[in-house]
């Protein structure tokens, strides 16, 4: 992966946008508070330490103040930074008075440009006053809480999320409870050859029902009923009743690199395989993923908006210190289908929810 700081030079150097350069003024990479962590940060819900190593992933821009109008070349500004910096950029200074109302608007302006639209959660209800956004609440009591296991977001999904815009309107002291990625793109670069070759010819289904359905102790419908903050949508949810087929490995439809896609919240089993086959195989792509030389963490300060890309990145929130209230907002774009490096989508096809026995 190249390094954010010289992504910054090619970009400043050769954009044909220059009027849009404005928005890349002050970047620089994500700065890792480490000095302000306390060391072994024990994460509650896979009982591991969280490390996080790649210093190179993300960048922050100081500079763009996302209540304002953007034009097309500005957006395309935006996602060619995010492109260069791996998926991840960091929007921080935002105005102290930025709405609910400007958050949508921006990721509406996303969507736009990509000709697509905003994709609310699938299953969980959307914020009263803007159902386009889906609001994580994690109390100070909770023990059990939403999206704390690795995802890309909406792979359950045939048109999967391209990106996620997320706002901390509620954010806990510096360096705890923050969202860890992976790289999957370097997680994929990484594997040898052979590996890479098993792979790249696998599909596995999604399943929306393994994350949010009954009778699966531990996901994010138990968190939802735990904590009574967070809610299923009151609507028919046909999500629930099919699991979708996407490849292993995808190749990012704007920088044409591999990365591997399968996540232990989403994920149930791979296609053509026995059980056995299948859980070994994605158990070691989780547990590479999450290895700390892919990862990256971005600590939530006030105002601070955090886009990432999820064609390429895997994403979790830490459990780790869970005494304070946290109140994240999220606004997803929806994407292409994922397209295996044939240029082929499998998720048109789809199946019933996998048995829990084949759910790793
Ligand atoms: C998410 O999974 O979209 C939210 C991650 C977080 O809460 O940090």
């Amino acid at each position: 992966m190249r390094s954010a700081r010289s992504a910054m030079s090619t970009l400043m150097a050769h954009s044909p946008m220059r009027a849009s350069a404005r928005l890349l003024e002050g970047a620089k990479p994500l700065m890792q508070p480490r000095h302000l962590r306390p060391t072994g940060i024990i994460d509650q819900l896979t009982g591991k330490e969280v490390r996080s190593t790649l210093d190179e992933l993300g960048l922050e821009l100081p500079n763009v103040d996302l209540t304002e109008d953007f034009s097309d070349d500005d957006i395309e500004t935006i996602l060619q930074a995010s492109d260069d910096a791996g998926g991840i950029l960091v929007f921080s200074n935002q105005k102290p008075d930025m709405s609910i109302h400007d958050h949508v608007r921006f990721g509406q302006r996303i969507a736009d440009y990509c000709e697509t639209v905003i994709e609310p959660h699938a299953v969980a209800a959307g914020h009263p006053d803007a159902p386009e956004i889906l609001e994580i609440i994690r109390e100070p009591t909770a023990d059990v809480v939403f999206g704390e296991n690795w995802h890309s977001d909406n792979s359950f999904m045939a048109q999967s999320a391209s990106f996620s815009i997320l706002r901390g309107t509620e954010v806990p002291r510096l360096g705890v409870n923050d969202t860890l990625f992976s790289s999957c793109e370097a997680a994929y670069d990484a594997l040898s050859p052979t590996m890479q070759n098993l792979l790249l010819d696998l599909n596995a289904f999604h399943s929306a029902n393994k994350a949010y359905g009954k009778g699966h102790p531990g996901n994010s419908r138990a968190a939802m009923e735990k904590t009574e903050t967070m809610k299923l949508a009151q609507r028919e949810l046909p999500i629930l009743e099919a699991d979708v087929l996407q490849p292993i490995v995808i190749v990012h439809p704007r920088t044409g690199r591999p990365g591997l896609f399968c996540s232990p919240t989403f994920t149930s089993h791979i296609d053509g395989m026995a059980p056995a086959e299948s859980k070994a195989i994605l158990e070691f792509c989780y547990q590479w993923i999450a290895r700390p030389e892919f990862c990256t963490r971005v600590s939530w300060l006030p105002n601070q908006v955090t886009m990432w890309d999820n064609r390429s990145l895997s994403h979790k929130g830490v459990a780790d210190d869970c005494s304070e209230r946290r109140v994240v907002q999220r606004v997803s774009i929806r994407g292409e289908q994922p397209k295996n490096h044939h240029g082929v989508a499998t998720s048109d096809r789809t199946s019933a929810p996998a048995a829990a026995g084949l759910f790793t």
